[in-house]
């Protein structure tokens, strides 16, 4: 694991901070995520120190991780949103966390949703297609408002990694070409209740090397140049998240690395940098914790059946993603390689594949770096209600969402009369 380590062996089993992990599960139950305040606030600081006295926000990227507690934490530290639903946007303010602060990012913008966001006062829209600008145009009339508005650029660049996950290519569906954002940049004047205050990209997600993101930021900076020359001033340059983080054995930069090269490449520009990280910040600081039901032995494998499922966690099943899994005691029995499943009805459900583990029936295993798009991504697949979230502060445990009840399941559900 890069940077603080939260989750370390003591005497042969496995805390976080410092409660073991076992009595977690005893308390709370399992399956269960598990997130240290300390990896998550070191994590920012880390960021935050990176930028030095250089000018800066730092928007968090609310679809890694939306837990009210986890924004809460955020907010406190000085943390702004990059938000992508109007449902995101409640969860921000509820936390605590500040409009100002905020930007929304997204191509599909719905009118409520724009609305709702003016109302507020966001800091700016990232908008992706000149329909959506004419529509907030639009929109930002019939309320009065001018629309602080950054265009999405889409930099035309490989960002080495999972296809899903790439957004920064020409054939993806996100942001504007470049040559196409200046034309826009410079038809200001047709779009009277907007007002450009910055440019943007991002362009994908768990990306292992800093080449991309030099590329791009090059390429904006170009953009920057050719806006200036146009005498069109912005505020700020976004650069986008997708800082990857280490799974496995990929070697990311550090943050500390990274955020030094984009303030270099930007060095001759005084507007202030913006960052979307999500990953970066909550992925390795959090765990999903789990219990073998049952192990099982077939001709061709054995398997360990676990009580989290592709629906608690669909990154292995939707990207093939690795994640660490790991015994919360060590013990001496003799170690097999396992199939390590979850009990939906889907091969496709699984959270590890061929794992060397020593384990019996009932023991835990924590699936690491499930900090991010674990939760968020969870569903109720095969019904199963969603695990409980534990914030660990130092000694203390507290539960930052209670596990999910059948009946809230099915609350909204009715049958029809006949
Ligand atoms: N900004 C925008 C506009 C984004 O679309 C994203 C992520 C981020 C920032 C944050 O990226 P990060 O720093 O977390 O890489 N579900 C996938 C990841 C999807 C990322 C989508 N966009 C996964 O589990 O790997």
């Amino acid at each position: 694991m890069s940077g603080f380590e939260a989750f370390v062996y003591h005497n042969g089993e496995l805390f976080v901070e410092n409660v073991s992990l076992k009595k977690i599960a005893e308390k709370f139950g399992t399956p269960c995520y598990i997130y240290s305040q300390s990896a998550l606030t070191n994590a920012y600081q880390q960021f935050d120190a990176a930028f030095e006295d250089r000018d800066h926000l730092i928007c968090y990227a609310v679809k890694a991780n939306s837990n009210l507690a986890i924004l809460n934490l955020l907010a406190r530290l000085g943390s702004g949103f990059d938000i992508v639903s109007g449902g995101e946007l409640q969860r921000v303010i509820r936390a605590g966390g500040d409009a100002q602060k905020t930007i929304f990012s997204g191509v599909g913008k719905s009118v409520n949703e724009m609305r709702m966001a003016l109302n507020l006062n966001i800091l700016c829209f990232n908008v992706e297609s000149e329909a959506e600008l004419i529509t907030l145009n639009h929109v930002a009339q019939n309320m009065n408002k001018v629309a602080p508005v950054s265009l999405r650029v889409n930099p035309d660049v490989d960002a080495k990694t999972h296809p899903y996950i790439s957004t920064g290519l020409k054939e993806n569906k996100f942001g504007i070409a470049v040559d196409e954002a200046m034309r826009i940049y410079q038809s200001a004047h047709l779009y009277p209740y907007v007002r450009f205050t910055g440019i943007d990209c991002h362009i994908g997600s768990q990306l292992s090397f800093i080449e991309p993101f030099v590329e791009a930021s090059e390429k904006m900076l170009q953009l920057f140049d050719g806006l200036k020359k146009q005498k069109l001033d912005i505020e700020h340059i976004d650069l986008g998240g997708g800082l990857g983080i280490r799974y496995n054995n990929e070697k990311p930069p550090s943050i500390k690395e990274y955020i030094s090269k984009l303030c270099s490449i930007t060095r001759n520009i005084k507007q202030r940098l913006v960052i979307e990280p999500g990953r970066a910040l909550v992925g390795n600081s959090g765990i999903l914790l789990t219990r073998i039901e049952y192990l099982k032995q077939t001709p061709a494998r054995n398997f360990a059946i676990v009580d989290a499922a592709m629906n608690d966690l669909i990154r292995p099943s939707l990207y093939d993603a690795y994640h660490e899994i790991l015994p919360v005691e060590k013990n001496t029995i003799e170690a097999k390689n396992y199939e390590i499943v979850g009990p939906i009805c889907e091969t496709g459900d699984f959270l590890g594949h061929d794992r060397k583990l020593s384990i019996m029936d009932g023991d835990l295993l924590a699936i690491m770096s499930a900090g991010a798009y674990g939760m968020s991504m969870s569903s109720n697949y095969n019904t199963r209600p969603r695990a409980a979230e534990i914030l660990v502060v130092g000694s203390q445990t507290h539960v930052i969402r209670q596990r999910e009840s059948i009946e809230q399941i099915i609350a909204g559900e009715q049958i029809i009369a006949y």
